[in-house]
């Protein structure tokens, strides 16, 4: 199905999409193995990246030459913090497969200068070519990243104030207490995600399902900030039922 410019596949389950979408992945390697991958975190992507160390271990899939930037980090945390993002990506998928540790790509929550560490972030995005699939996930709120609705959207890297809601999904990495969870993070912009040469957003389950629909059905606003997926050339949104079931061209 093609809708405002974006192609939706669907699938029987999130099991069914996160093999779509680790296979998927091992092709474009196998054509392309200096790939420049963007990478996102949360509950969504971990049975897909089960999926993707699965592929390794029988030697279908090599990162051996593959370059990933994580989209984004809690600020105020250092990477080997449990809570951080880079712990995570290490658990789900770093530690069980042949990255490089050198081209692993991550934000630094622990900068001293946060201006400074994106800034750096950027120019290593640039000079490794910019990234030629990125991966994102959904917020329940519309957010990519931690990109969060409101007023505006800030085009490159930056420091950002993370929304209750958002914490309050963030909360099973701090052991489910939310006041444990930071206030701030650092995230990918607008521009860094719509740049990207060719984007897959993956969202699954019930929960997703209203902002499945504005994604991809709504106007274009700063409320919805994956809604500006529909300026890109190449976004696929890859759904499971449930995330999909409001989809239809009709009311909610
Ligand atoms: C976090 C991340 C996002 C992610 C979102 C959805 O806030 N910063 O990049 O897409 O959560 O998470 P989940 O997949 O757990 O619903």
């Amino acid at each position: 199905m093609h809708v405002n410019g974006m192609t939706i596949r669907r699938f029987a389950s999130p099991a069914t999409a996160a093999r779509a979408l680790a296979r998927h992945v091992a092709r474009c390697l196998a054509i392309n193995p200096k790939m420049v991958l963007g990478l996102p975190t949360g509950r969504t992507p971990v049975p897909f990246y089960a999926e993707l160390v699965a592929l390794f271990e029988a030697g279908r899939v090599d990162f051996g030459r593959a370059t990933t930037f994580n989209l984004d980090e809690f600020a105020g945390l250092p990477p080997e913090d449990p809570g951080s993002y880079r712990t995570f990506m290490q658990r789900h998928l770093f530690s069980h497969v042949n990255v490089a540790a050198g081209r692993i790509n991550f934000l630094n929550g622990a900068a001293r200068d946060m201006a400074a560490e994106c800034r750096r972030y950027e120019q290593r995005i640039s000079r490794a070519g910019g990234l030629d699939l990125l991966l994102l996930g959904l917020g329940a709120n519309g957010h990519i990243g931690f990109n969060e609705p409101g007023q505006s959207l800030v085009a490159s890297t930056h420091k950002t104030r993370l929304t209750l809601a958002t914490r309050q999904a963030n909360a099973a990495l701090f052991r489910h207490k939310v006041a444990d969870v930071p206030r701030e993070a650092l995230s990918m912009g607008m521009t860094t995600i719509l740049h990207a040469r060719r984007i897959v957003l993956l969202a699954t389950g019930s929960t997703k399902a209203p902002a499945v629909r504005r994604l991809v059905r709504g106007p274009i606003t700063p409320q919805v900030p994956a809604s500006f997926l529909q300026l890109h050339r190449a976004v696929e949104v890859w759904v499971d039922e449930a995330a999909g079931a409001r989809l239809s061209a009709g009311g909610e």
